[in-house]
C-alpha cells in the first residue's frame, strides 16, 4: 500500500492526473454514502479519488465493502440524528463479520463528525474513524491509526489547506464523472444566520486560490467535463488572489473557468443576497456560458424575521437586487431556499413569506421547517413555534411554490432550448439532460449525443421533467 502522496507546493501545478493505482494489488472496497449538500458530494468524490491511491475501490453496496463512510450533515435535527440510526445499523454488520475474513469498518466524516467529534464515538463505539470536514485530507493515516490504536478522531482546524494535499483523480475514476461536476471554490461561513450551524461545521470563510481552481476545472474538462458548478457555503463572497497578488472575484474566476476549451457552461451555488457584487451581475449579462439559473436563498420575506435570524438585509432588498439581476439578464430563473417557524414567526410574518414569494416568483424552491440548532443563537430564542403550526404553514408555502413551478415549466413548452445531455434515460432510445435553467429534459435521440449540447424543442411538461424532440 503506498502512503498519501503529496504534492509540491504550489498548487497549479498540484493538480495533475494520479497514476492509475496498480492493478495487480488486491483491492479493497469503500462504500461513501454522503448526505447533505453539494459540498458534501464533492467531498465524498474528493475522498473516493485519494482512498483509491490507498488501494480502495468504490463500491455502491455495503455488502461488499471493508470500509464505509457516512458523510454526514448537522443542517437540522433529523438529518443529524438519521446518523445515529444509521450507526447503530453498521454497528450490526461490523458484529456479523467480527470473525470473518472481511471485517468492517465504519468512518464518520462530514458535518457531524465536526460537531460532535468525540460524543460520536461515545454514543456509537463501534466507530473506528470520526474525521472532520477540513481533515479528510488525512484520512489515509486516520485508517492506519485506527488499525494500530483502536479509533482515530481527527476534528482539529488544521494548519495546513486540505486542498493542497488532495488528490487529482485517476483516469479511470475521471471517466466515471459525466458530464457536469461540482469544483469547491470557497468554504466555511462568517454570516452567522442565527439558525445555522454551518459557520461551527465547517469554519471560517476561506477561498482557493485561482490557480488551484482553474487546475481543477482544466483536469476535469479534458476528461470530457462539460458543465461546472463552483461552490460554496457562501460562493458569492469568494475572493482568492492570484499568484501575483491580484484579486479575483467570483465573476473573474468564472470568466477564466469559461475560457478553458471543453467547458460549454458554468454555474455557481450558492450565494448569499448581500454578496451579490455589481461585477457578478454584470456576469449574467455578460458571460454566455454562465447559465440564467440563480439560486438566492431569501429565508423569509418579513423584515422582523430577517433580522432576527441576522441575515442582515430586508425584503425590498432582496426584491431590489433581483430586480436589478433580472434586468441584466431578463430570462434568469430564480429558486430560494425559505424557513418556516423560524421562532417568533406570526401569521403576519408568514403572509409577508407569501407575500414576497407572489412578488418575486420563483422557479423552484426548498422550504424546510425550522429545527433547532444546538450551540445557535435561535436554539435558546423563546416564542418557538409549535409543530402543527410549522406544518400548516409548511404546506401552504409548498402550494405556492409547486404553482409557480408547474407555470415556470409550463411556460417553456413549445420553446427552443439548448439540453446539455448528461445520460440514458428510463426508456431504452432515451437520454436526459438538462436546459439553461436546470430542468431535467428527457428526449428521444441516439446516446452518441450525451456531452454535447443541442437544441431541443420542449413538448411536454411533467411533473418532475420536460419531454422535448431534437429540433
Ligand atoms: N449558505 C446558504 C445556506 C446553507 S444551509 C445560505 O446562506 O443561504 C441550506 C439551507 O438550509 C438554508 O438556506 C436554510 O434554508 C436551511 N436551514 C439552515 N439551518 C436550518 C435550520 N436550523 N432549520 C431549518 N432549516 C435550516
Ligand atoms: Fe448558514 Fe447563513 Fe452562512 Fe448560509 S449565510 S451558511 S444560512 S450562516
Ligand atoms: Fe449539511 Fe454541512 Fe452541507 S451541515 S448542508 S453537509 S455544509
Amino acid at each position: 500500500m503506498s502512503d498519501i502522496e503529496t504534492l509540491p507546493a504550489d498548487t497549479a501545478s498540484r493538480y495533475t492526473i494520479a497514476a492509475d493505482s496498480d492493478a495487480r494489488a488486491p483491492k479493497r472496497k469503500v462504500q461513501i454514502r454522503s448526505f447533505g449538500c453539494q459540498m458534501n458530494a464533492y467531498d465524498a468524490t474528493r475522498m473516493g479519488d485519494l482512498l483509491e491511491k490507498e488501494g480502495y475501490e468504490e463500491t455502491a453496496t455495503q455488502d461488499d465493502a471493508d470500509l464505509v463512510i457516512l458523510n454526514t450533515c448537522h443542517i437540522r435535527e433529523k438529518a443529524s440524528e438519521k446518523i445515529f440510526s444509521e450507526l447503530g445499523k453498521l454497528r450490526m454488520a461490523k458484529q456479523d463479520r467480527a470473525n470473518s475474513a472481511a471485517p468492517l469498518r465504519i468512518a464518520v466524516a462530514g458535518c457531524v463528525a465536526q460537531a460532535e467529534g468525540q460524543e460520536i464515538r461515545r454514543r456509537q463505539p463501534a466507530v473506528d474513524v470520526v474525521v472532520g470536514p477540513q481533515n479528510y485530507h488525512r484520512l489515509g493515516d486516520l485508517l492506519r491509526q485506527a488499525d494500530e490504536k483502536g479509533s482515530a478522531v481527527d476534528t482539529e482546524f488544521p494548519v495546513e489547506d486540505k486542498f493542497d494535499h488532495l488528490i487529482a483523480p485517476s483516469r479511470k475514476r475521471l471517466a466515471q464523472r459525466g458530464v457536469s461536476a461540482f469544483v469547491t471554490v470557497q468554504e466555511g461561513c462568517d454570516k452567522f444566520c442565527t439558525f445555522c450551524v454551518v459557520p461551527y461545521t465547517r469554519g471560517a470563510e476561506t477561498s482557493r486560490t485561482p490557480e488551484s481552481i482553474l487546475a481543477e476545472v482544466r483536469e476535469l474538462a479534458e476528461g470530457g467535463i462539460r458543465e461546472v458548478t463552483l461552490i460554496g457555503q457562501n460562493v458569492n463572497a469568494y475572493h482568492g488572489a492570484d499568484g501575483n497578488g491580484h484579486d479575483c472575484s467570483l465573476a473573474g474566476l468564472m470568466q477564466k473557468a469559461a475560457a478553458i476549451e471543453g467547458i460549454a457552461r458554468i454555474r455557481y451555488t450558492t450565494s448569499h443576497p448581500r454578496d451579490m457584487a455589481d461585477d457578478l451581475i454584470a456576469a449574467h449579462r455578460d458571460l454566455a456560458a454562465l447559465m440564467p439559473f440563480l439560486h438566492l436563498p431569501v429565508q423569509s420575506g418579513s423584515d422582523r424575521i430577517l433580522e432576527a435570524m441576522n441575515r442582515n438585509h430586508t425584503a425590498l432588498d432582496y426584491i431590489e437586487r433581483v430586480r436589478r439581476i433580472r434586468a441584466a439578464r431578463p430570462d434568469i430563473a430564480l429558486s430560494s431556499d425559505f424557513i418556516v417557524g423560524f421562532p417568533g414567526e406570526s401569521e403576519e410574518d408568514f403572509r409577508a413569506t407569501l407575500a414576497l414569494i407572489e412578488e418575486v416568483t420563483f422557479a423552484s424552491s426548498y422550504f424546510f421547517k425550522y429545527s433547532v440548532r444546538p450551540g445557535t443563537p435561535a436554539a435558546t430564542l423563546e416564542n418557538q413555534i409549535d409543530e402543527a403550526t410549522k406544518s400548516e404553514r409548511l404546506a401552504r408555502l409548498q402550494k405556492l411554490v409547486d404553482s409557480q413551478r408547474h407555470a415556470f415549466n409550463s411556460a417553456t413548452v413549445g420553446r427552443r432550448l439548448d439540453v446539455l445531455f448528461e445520460r440514458e434515460g428510463r426508456h431504452a432510445g432515451q437520454i436526459v439532460g438538462k436546459t439553461p435553467y436546470l430542468q431535467a429534459v428527457a428526449v428521444d435521440a441516439p446516446r452518441e449525443l450525451i456531452g454535447q449540447c443541442v437544441e431541443v424543442e420542449i413538448t411536454q411538461s411533467g411533473s418532475n421533467s420536460l419531454f422535448g424532440r431534437i429540433v
